[in-house]
């Protein structure tokens, strides 16, 4: 089991989520973070911290699988993330915007801070 970042974090990017993780499984791309599913230790701490609640424990269902493998992708190539930063300007506007992930997703990497 592992937990996953989904879709409603893609531009809102808040990062409360990973001052609270243990393990330090956190990667960060430009305007997403993921969990590294093999590192994550399901420890729970982090899904109440995200205030768009986009941090799911993959038992929720199966098309998690999407995002399970998303996540296992650029925990791979993304920098590691200890250390909240500041959040986009507009994250607030972005909470619950449709279609995230097709129109707004990137792949680019964050800066690591
Ligand atoms: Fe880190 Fe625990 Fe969240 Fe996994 S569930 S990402 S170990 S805080
Ligand atoms: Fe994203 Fe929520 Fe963390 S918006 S960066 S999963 S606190």
């Amino acid at each position: 089991m592992t937990y996953v970042v989904t879709e409603d974090c893609i531009a809102c990017k808040h990062m409360d989520c990973v001052e609270v993780c243990p393990v330090d499984c956190f990667y960060e791309g430009e305007n997403f973070l993921v969990i590294h599913p093999d590192e994550c230790i399901d420890c729970g701490v982090c899904e109440p911290e995200c205030p768009v609640e986009a941090i799911i424990p993959d038992v929720d269902g199966p098309d998690l699988d999407f995002w399970i493998e998303l996540n296992r992708k650029y925990a791979e190539v993304w920098p590691n993330i200890i250390v909240k930063g500041t959040p986009p300007d507009n994250a607030k506007e972005m909470e619950g915007v449709p279609n995230k992930y097709r129109d707004l997703f990137s792949e680019k990497p964050g800066d690591g801070s």
